[in-house]
């Protein structure tokens, strides 16, 4: 069963990439992670909100304003929802009990670090959650690609947005998700260009399909042709999934009510229908796709992760051993340890001043 496979497969790469992050290594290591990219309003936050089952600030005109990385946890059923909050302009990170809060501090650290207003800010924020509820994904959306500055904005909004999709697709262990509307000619998308730019054989490169009820009659076809990767293949091909539309949205449909209506959507549409029963279509099995994805992606990182990790235990290791002998765990002792240092230290000072080279004490 799947569950199965999850508990097999997933867990062990999911757990050994959390005990790296506790030890701190993330800052060092490039760990894989999945950027969301698109134009202005193509679905990138319903996608990510519908993933992670927090709503997220998402809506016409420019919403994301920041980068913001998405760390979600499963956690065993039953555990109560966790989320935590950081970005640079905070000097603590916040804890968040209330899932329904989290659009609001979001909304507060892009003012705070991208101004009130239009503007962008390439700083990171990071939410994390864990819960039963979500998938084992970090994902990051990114400032939508905007054609034209609108009022507030600088004129080259439009690069400054292009070269920070950049710098975070352009590494290889990222994933471009392309979020590309259903009603849009998917030939002319500015970011699955980008995508193909700095990946051209489509390997780490998956296309996302949104707002398939609104598909323009007549063209359905060619959308189930770009879903059977028949049109601009890709390696990690296609998906298409239905978030909840603005009216939606004021309705104050829930997320999960969405996933309902998604499904239905999905196996009762004349055309679609099939991409539901060939499982390409849907935000579980998106999710079910980037986790396998996801895994796949750190297995095959793991002999350069080992590579790093030697490098920086050897630098580690040639730096304890210049430091000599740890301190002493005897209080009485830590005195005279220290009167040795300060000796050594001195005496280096001296035949420095004498002009004799710096002996570095073993
Ligand atoms: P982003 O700018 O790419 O992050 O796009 P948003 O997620 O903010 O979505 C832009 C608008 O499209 C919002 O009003 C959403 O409600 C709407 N939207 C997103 N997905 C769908 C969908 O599958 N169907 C419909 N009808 N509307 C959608
Ligand atoms: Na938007
Ligand atoms: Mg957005």
């Amino acid at each position: 069963t799947l569950n199965q496979q999850y508990e097999e497969k997933v867990r062990p790469c999911i757990d050994l990439i959390d005990s790296l992050r506790s030890l701190g290594v993330e800052k060092d290591l490039a760990l894989p992670a999945i950027a969301v990219i698109g134009d202005q309003s193509s679905g990138k936050s319903s996608v990510l909100e519908a993933l992670s089952g927090v709503a997220l600030p998402r809506g016409s005109g420019i919403v994301t304003r920041c980068p913001l990385e998405l760390k979600m946890k499963r956690t065993t059923e039953g555990e109560t929802w966790q989320g935590t909050i950081t970005y640079t302009a905070k000097k603590q990170p916040e804890d968040i009990e209330d899932p329904s809060y989290v659009e609001h501090l979001i909304e507060q650290a892009q003012n705070d670090m991208a101004g009130h207003g239009a503007g962008i800010s390439e700083d990171l924020i990071s939410l994390s959650i864990a819960s039963p509820d979500v998938p084992d994904l970090t994902l990051i959306d990114l400032p939508g690609i905007a054609r034209v500055a609108v009022k507030g904005q600088p004129q080259d909004i439009g690069e400054k947005i292009k070269k920070m999709i950049q710098k975070f697709i352009k590494k290889q262990e990222t994933i471009s998700l392309v979020v590309v509307p259903s009603n849009v000619d998917i030939a002319t998308t500015e970011a699955l260009k980008m995508a193909q730019e700095v990946d051209p054989d489509g390997e780490r490169t998956l296309g996302i399909l949104t707002k398939p009820d609104l598909v323009d009659k007549g063209t359905e076809a060619t959308v189930v042709k770009t879903v059977h990767n028949e049109l601009i293949p890709l390696k990690k091909g296609y998906m298409i999934v239905k978030c909840r539309g603005q009216q939606e949205i004021l309705d104050r449909v829930s997320l999960s009510e969405a996933m309902e209506r998604e499904k239905t959507f999905f196996e009762e549409h004349a055309y679609f229908s099939i991409l539901h029963d060939e499982g390409q279509a849907t935000i579980p099995k998106l999710a079910e796709k980037l986790t396998l994805e996801l895994v796949n992606h750190i297995q095959r990182s793991l002999p350069q992760l080992e590579e790093q990790i030697e490098k920086k235990l050897n630098n580690t290791q040639s730096r304890l051993t210049k430091c000599g002998a740890g301190p002493p765990q005897d209080p009485s002792d830590k005195v005279y340890f220290f009167i040795d240092k300060v000796t050594a230290f001195t005496q280096d000072a001296i035949s420095l001043a004498a002009g004799d080279e710096l002996q570095c004490e073993a």
